[in-house]
């Protein structure tokens, strides 16, 4: 008889409910996720990691974790917020990491999702994917793809050179009293935008308000920086017409979180300026990088950013799917 050269069986795989788990059970392979996310992309995410703890903990996470001989190797967890599906997070232990895995969780999350009578949207970006997906994703027919760059810039290099602006404008730095205006400007500026195809938040004023009030109190994409956010102002009419945002996403690297200008102002450097003081403020509060990111097919930003000295440091996608 030949000698038997793999193991007597294969691994027991079983998909559970995170209901089911104790933040125990995940320890280590949000211990891993934590040194991926700061290695790979200069990002802390131990705060977003402690949320997941917290309601596993309460048993209140939907979603699902991959076990194979006991041990969690792979995790996919999703919020319900009124008709609409986010997928927070799925991450599978670098040692078991295959398109496969990832399908097989992405897939335990949207068959209950789409199954769902109140649910007719589901959006997800997960920048700690695997690159290789060769294979299509799990129901990749129902699902619309975009590509986004996950771009970053050296503050210690780049010039961060002052601009011209050519539109009489003046600037303050953020205050929450301008959150209705920005709402406003953000659903007109990102009218029929490529954008608010993948975030649907940005196609009215209520749900741009909902933005703004997630990225102010809510760690996903980092601590919001008031000091490193800026208002731009029409001189003459005084309304708002440009806005952008900044949060830490580590003690040393800062994020743009939004950026945005109006149409009847856009192209006469007030975006750059804008960028540039978010940026000059980050790099004032000792960051070494700062961040975005931006949809590939949005040419014009991208430009933008590059001009100013960010490099696209990942690609990877956002899927969106709609119910009747
Ligand atoms: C992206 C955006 C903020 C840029 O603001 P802006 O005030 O129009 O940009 P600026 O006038 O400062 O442009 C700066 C430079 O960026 C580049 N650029 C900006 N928009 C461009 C466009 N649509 N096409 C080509 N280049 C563009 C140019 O190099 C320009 O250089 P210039 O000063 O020599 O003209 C603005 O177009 C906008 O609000 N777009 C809709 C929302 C959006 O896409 N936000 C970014 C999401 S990641």
């Amino acid at each position: 008889m030949a000698a038997r050269l793999h193991p007597p069986y294969p691994p027991k795989q079983e998909i559970v409910d995170l209901r089911r788990l104790d933040p125990r059970d995940l320890a280590d392979l949000l211990q891993e996720e934590v040194v991926a996310w700061r290695r790979e992309l200069d990002w802390d995410f131990e705060q977003s990691a402690d949320l997941v703890r917290r309601f596993v903990q309460l048993r209140a996470l939907n979603g699902s974790a991959l076990l194979e001989n006991g041990a969690v190797t792979g995790y996919v967890y999703y919020v319900l917020e009124e008709n609409k599906a986010l997928i927070g997070d799925l991450y599978v232990r670098r040692e078991f990491r295959s398109a496969a895995r990832e399908e097989w969780l992405l897939e335990t999350a949207l068959e209950p999702v789409m199954a769902s009578e109140n649910v007719r949207r589901v959006e997800c970006q997960l920048m700690m994917l695997s690159q290789d997906h060769k294979e299509p994703l799990a129901r990749r027919k129902y699902l619309r793809a975009f590509e986004r760059n996950f771009m970053r810039v050296n503050l210690k290099s780049s010039p961060l050179a002052e601009g011209r602006i050519r539109h009489p404008v003046f600037l303050e730095r953020w205050s929450d009293h301008y959150q209705d205006a920005a709402a406003r400007l953000i659903a007109g500026a990102y009218h029929a935008h490529i954008d608010s195809q993948i975030n649907d938040q940005y196609r009215s004023v209520p749900g741009a308000r909902r933005f703004l009030y997630n990225i102010v109190q809510y760690p996903g994409c980092g601590t919001f920086y008031r000091p490193a956010s800026f208002a731009a102002f029409d001189v003459k009419s005084g309304q708002l017409c440009g806005v952008s945002l900044s949060s830490l996403v580590a003690a040393e690297a800062g994020h743009i979180t939004q950026i945005c200008v109006s149409d009847e102002v856009r192209g006469s450097g007030v975006g750059y300026e804008l960028l540039r003081r978010s940026l000059t403020c980050l790099r004032d509060a000792q960051c070494r990088t700062a961040s975005l990111t931006v949809t590939a097919a949005n040419t014009g930003a991208v430009q933008l950013y590059e001009r100013v000295g960010f490099e696209t440091l990942r690609r990877f996608s956002a899927y969106v799917w709609e119910g009747f």
